[in-house]
């Protein structure tokens, strides 16, 4: 097949010439027309497909990374034109805890950076008319004020072991912004917290904290073990959103919001580690000491998103923590089997 990617045939597919301003209407999109969650097999592409399912979408679109390599050009612009999708949402992305991205920084910044493109580019050369592209906090300097504001992007230096990671997310949000400008199409960016839920990563090596503590303090439990030491003082402040809360948000960011800048999406409020620490123990039941290694590194004191965008947009989070817990802990019970490895 031919790609589209002369600026007149991105013109005629979007009916847009440079310059203009977004058709953006606000209201319930429509829930007939074909709807591509990119990612769509992932902890966040999963929930917004569950979401959009449970909101009586019939014509959704997924493919796995081994069905269409969203890093094949060729392929995406393909997969584009023989599903003509009306709505995109890109959560699909090359992620990883710390380590994988302090050990892999080419791969995460050349996958993201390949994905990102080749998606939003068969996306503008089709006319697709919303999209949304998912980023992360990491995307604010290291050493942002708390809790962190959308206009704090581009203000300092980034946190060095996801630095690679945060420039390609930081390109995704500027693509955006960028067909805004030159055809007035009205795609938009969201920056979700830390998540967590039902099909998250669950592994030994590429977990985040939740998850991670989640199977720690269940072995625990299992083996009868007196006692869990977690790293560090249990002191830094983290934000957790359910992962539902988020594809929540995307479906109402996508049915309410335009504007050029990306919305922060969180709860607003955070917990130390150490109140993690006992509520991931409740939900698990486990009755042991826990335990600190205070010669461990910390991390950031602390990571809060500013919400007030969003609620602006008249949205806020509605899973509280001990029941979003609950809930994880038993979709981790019934999947064993099936976890990422
Ligand atoms: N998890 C969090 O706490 C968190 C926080 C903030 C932001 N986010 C953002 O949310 C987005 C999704 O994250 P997630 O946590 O849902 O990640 P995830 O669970 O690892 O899922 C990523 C998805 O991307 C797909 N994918 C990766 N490489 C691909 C490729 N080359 N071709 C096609 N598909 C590919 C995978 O498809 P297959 O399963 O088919 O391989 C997978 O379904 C990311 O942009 C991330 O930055 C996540």
């Amino acid at each position: 097949m031919t790609a589209q990617t002369t600026e007149e045939t991105t013109e005629q597919a979007t009916g847009k010439a440079a310059g203009t301003t977004t058709s953006f209407v606000p209201g319930p999109l429509d829930r007939t027309a074909p709807f591509y969650v990119a990612g769509h097999r992932g902890l966040v592409g999963s929930a917004i497909w569950r979401k959009l399912q449970a909101e009586g979408f019939t014509d959704l679109i997924g493919a796995t990374s081994a069905e269409l390599d969203l890093k094949d050009r060729e392929a995406v612009f393909a997969f584009f034109a023989r599903t003509k999708p009306r709505y995109v949402v890109l959560a699909a992305a090359k992620v990883g805890g710390i380590l994988a991205n302090n050990t892999y920084p080419v791969d995460f910044l050349s996958d993201n950076l390949r994905i990102q493109v080749n998606v939003l580019d068969a996306a503008l050369a089709h006319g697709v008319e919303r999209v949304l592209f998912l980023g992360s906090s990491c995307i604010y300097p290291k050493l942002a004020d708390q809790p962190l504001k959308e206009e704090y992007l581009l203000t300092g230096h980034l946190e060095p072991t996801n630095d690679a990671y945060a420039i390609a997310k930081i390109a995704g949000i500027l693509q955006i912004q960028a067909v805004r400008r030159q055809y007035g199409l009205p795609w938009i960016s969201a920056m979700p917290t830390n998540l967590y839920g039902p099909g998250d990563n669950f592994s030994p090596t590429g977990s985040h904290v939740l998850p991670a503590m989640i199977r720690r303090y269940e072995v625990a439990r299992l083996t009868g073990a007196e006692s869990v030491t977690n790293w560090g003082t249990g002191t830094p402040l983290r934000e957790f959103l359910h992962v539902d809360d988020m594809a929540d948000a995307c479906l109402h960011l996508l049915e309410h919001y335009d504007g050029d800048q990306h919305v922060n999406v969180g709860t607003g409020t955070d917990l130390t580690i150490k109140d993690l620490a006992h509520q991931v123990a409740a939900a698990v039941g486990y009755q042991g000491r826990i335990e600190w290694d205070t010669t461990k590194p910390d991390g950031t004191p602390r990571k809060l998103m500013d919400v007030t965008k969003l609620t602006n947009a008249g949205w806020t989070a509605r899973i509280p923590l001990a029941e979003g817990l609950r809930t994880t802990v038993d979709w981790y019970r019934q999947h064993q089997d099936g976890i990422r490895q």
